[in-house]
């Protein structure tokens, strides 16, 4: 099927990271370290390797850090130039995007996740687009949103990532129906924000990467709030799927939820270890620990 490219990617960072407290207080969750890098750092790699080329940050109050984060820095670039620290220098800069490459949308009250991807119509415009939750790393080669890119190149139409959820635990999550199950990649028949326990219609959760249409943005801009008292997308997308066909991709990799403090440093250890530079050291400092 000839579907549009997907050149742009949302990433809302202006929740409160509440589970994250208190490191996330003054330092926006998304800039917190896996082993050596801001957690955003991996997202935006991931995205490029996907084919992106614009990123819209949806921020909230005092994150100006993440711009400073890809912004140039002439007093730390010059003085590791000056001491002749260059591979630390190209570390600080492998992240600067292009300019003009990003940019930044207050979402001025952390109103849910549909409205914080809302915030983004302007400047998405009229083509499909990606969502990544940037608080859920994945380890994955290809990357998450390369998957689905590529889902979305075979299927058009929308396209969500999934992931079975750990027992128990599916009243936390977007869960997906589906029309029937054969291989990775299923069309979609509807979606829950946090079902009440028992009621799930699947055990595979919603995980963070989507390949949206832009008609999601006329459902967002009247939603009505949901699970929590929140605006959700879950429920946008939902509406939408009575007009437009929607796919869940089981991607081929792991899942680290950032947002938690046991997912958290479960990513940093599986990061650290995954490093063919620093691994083995990682590994022997663990195990030490142990
Ligand atoms: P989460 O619910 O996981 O993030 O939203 P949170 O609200 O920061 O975390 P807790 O529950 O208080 O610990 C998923 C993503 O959506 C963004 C968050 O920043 C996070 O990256 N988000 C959520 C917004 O940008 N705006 C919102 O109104 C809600």
């Amino acid at each position: 099927m000839l579907s549009q490219r997907v050149k742009k990617a949302v990433l809302p960072v202006a929740g409160l990271g509440t589970r994250v407290l208190p490191g996330a207080k003054t330092t926006p969750k998304n800039l917190l370290n896996v082993f050596d890098r801001p957690i955003l750092s991996y997202i935006v790699e991931e995205a490029r390797a996907a084919g992106i080329e614009h990123f819209v940050f949806i921020v909230g109050r005092g994150q100006g850090a993440i711009e400073d984060y890809f912004d140039a820095n002439p007093e730390i670039e010059g003085t590791l130039e000056a001491k002749g620290k260059l591979d630390i220098l190209a570390d600080v800069r492998r992240d600067l995007p292009q300019p003009g490459e990003m940019s930044f949308v207050r979402q001025m009250a952390p109103l849910g996740l549909g409205h914080a991807v809302w915030c983004a119509r302007h400047i998405i415009g009229d083509e499909p687009f990606a969502v990544m939750l940037p608080d859920m790393l994945m380890m994955a080669s290809p990357t998450a949103l390369a998957q689905a890119v590529a889902a979305h190149e075979e299927t058009g139409g929308n396209i969500v990532v999934v992931e079975p959820v750990p027992e128990g635990e599916a009243h936390k999550y977007g869960i997906v129906a589906l029309e029937g199950r054969d291989g990775r990649l299923n069309r979609m028949t509807g979606m829950v924000e946090k079902p009440p326990p028992g009621t799930e219609p699947s055990n595979l959760f919603i995980s963070g990467r989507y390949i949206l249409q832009p008609e999601i943005f006329e459902i967002l801009e009247t939603q009505e709030r949901g699970a929590g008292g929140e605006i959700q997308l879950t429920d946008g997308m939902a509406n939408l799927m009575k007009t437009q066909a929607f796919h869940a991709l089981e991607y081929d990799g792991t899942t680290y939820d950032c947002g938690d403090k046991i997912g958290l440093l479960r990513a940093n250890v599986a990061f650290a270890l995954a490093r063919p530079d620093l691994g083995e050291a990682a590994r022997k400092a663990i195990t030490d620990l142990l």
